[in-house]
């Protein structure tokens, strides 16, 4: 692989999505200069369009006050609804399985409460011992919201001694030891600290095999990896959508809730006037009858404002396509991962696993040196104007993402990375 900054400007000019960039507002440094953004995986670049979006509302607001509701350009009562079928497209779903509401760890509550039912000697809460911790604090919430002792019904699965990764076979030995006290696995489609994507279809289909319900966490996963949760079998999954969906810093989130629990009437849950069937909603009824399938989750009026940029950033996602983006996105992050095998394969260690399939568009770098240099080398990133972040301990995670992330990013970064390591 060639190694000089000439390659990656002719693959940026071989790049058939290279034009999109345009259409991202790129943050800038005070001076003006634009950032290296590698970032998308925390927080997505906004859509310019999004601006647009937001002003429509300001606008419809302004002019037709309570009537927005059905007569805005883009009818609030409607807004999250529309962007279902662009969302289950981008998980393997159908519109009806996804909804659009509250944030992440919310839906994950209010999924467990439906989904994770501990009864009898089934009564444990699989999930992974480096869980992103809103996850964690959920699980066990949940565990003790039941009146169980986290020590004994929070099972988690841990790497095995000296690997970073957790493997499928492993995980699926796990469910099948532990299967008939194990109520619900909750696991993320893409670990947020290391990058791997897990199999979704197999894990799934050992916990069903098990008895259990299966949920995902798929805030690194949405817009970042194809998805098939319908296919996969899969319970339940929830996500946020200011990370690879450029939604916006809070932005709504988003929970599926597989078709076969559409019409579970019988599942407990938290209800509110947004749950309820919408052909009766505004008749003001005291019974709540629930909408079929996802929307029968949602509880309150949805937040438009907090809605409108994933609206405009969805319509972006349409046009393209996942499948471009994917395949952008492969050859960027490989991309990535070369130089620094090249440039910094001494001092760094990447914790992502090699195989694309089982990776998203992030990489995770481990700095081996004393934890103060690692911390001066980032700070030193962010002073030349490039963005990763810095998650304890001493791992810098860096996604070039296809939309708007160039080749030449990648380079620059890695570059600085080793004069600042040298
Ligand atoms: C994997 C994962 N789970 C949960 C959360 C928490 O999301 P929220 O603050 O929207 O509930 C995050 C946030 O970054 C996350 O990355």
């Amino acid at each position: 692989m060639r190694l000089d900054r000439e390659h990656a400007h002719a693959l940026d000019a071989a790049d058939p999505l290279r034009a999109w960039r345009d259409r991202f507002v790129v943050p800038h440094s005070d001076d003006g200069r634009e950032l290296v953004y590698l970032c998308g995986h925390s927080l997505g670049a906004q859509p310019t369009l999004a601006t647009d979006y937001v002003e429509e509302i300001m606008r419809d607001w302004r002019n037709l006050g309570v009537e927005g509701h059905f007569a805005a350009r883009r009818p609030w009562l409607t807004y999250a609804e529309r962007l279902a079928p662009a969302l289950a497209r981008l998980i393997g779903a159908g519109p009806q399985e996804v909804a659009v509401m509250n944030t992440l760890t919310v839906n994950l509550h209010l999924l467990l409460v439906s989904f994770y039912r501990p009864a009898g000697e089934r009564t444990a809460l699989l999930i992974e011992r480096r869980a992103f911790p809103s996850d964690r604090y959920a699980a066990e919430s949940q565990v003790r919201l039941h009146g169980l002792d986290p020590a004994r019904d929070l099972i988690e699965l841990a790497p095995r001694d000296g690997e970073i990764c957790l493997r499928t076979d492993d995980v699926v030995a796990a469910i099948e030891r532990d299967g008939p006290r194990i109520a619900t696995v909750l696991l993320p489609g893409v670990q947020y600290l290391t990058g791997q994507a897990l199999d979704i279809g197999t894990i799934t289909a050992a916990g069903r095999r098990a008895g259990c319900t299966v949920g995902w966490d798929l805030a690194h996963a949405i817009g970042n990896v194809p998805l098939r949760l319908h296919d996969a079998g899969v319970d339940f999954a929830a996500w946020c959508h200011y990370k690879y969906l450029n939604g916006g810093p809070g932005a709504v989130g988003g929970a599926f809730v597989h078709e076969r629990h559409a019409n579970r009437g019988d599942l407990p849950r938290l209800a509110g006037w947004w749950g309820h069937d919408q052909a009766t909603r505004f008749e003001m009824g005291p019974d709540f009858r629930p909408s079929p399938g996802a929307s029968g989750w949602q509880i309150s009026t949805p937040p438009v404002l907090a809605i409108a940029p994933l609206a405009a950033s969805l319509e972006h996602f349409d046009t393209v396509g996942l499948t471009a983006l994917r395949k952008k996105s492969v050859a960027l992050t490989g991309y990535l991962e070369a130089l620094v095998r090249a440039r910094l394969g001494e001092t760094v260690t990447i914790l992502t696993p090699e195989d694309p399939a089982a990776r998203g568009a992030a990489l995770s770098l481990r700095l081996d040196v004393d934890r103060n240099r690692a911390r001066a080398a980032f700070d030193g990133l962010r002073a030349r104007g490039i963005v990763p972040d810095w998650r304890e301990p001493g791992v810098i995670r860096a996604a070039p993402v296809p939309f708007y992330n160039s080749f030449d990013d990648a380079w620059t970064c890695v570059d600085a990375l080793q004069s600042l390591l040298g």
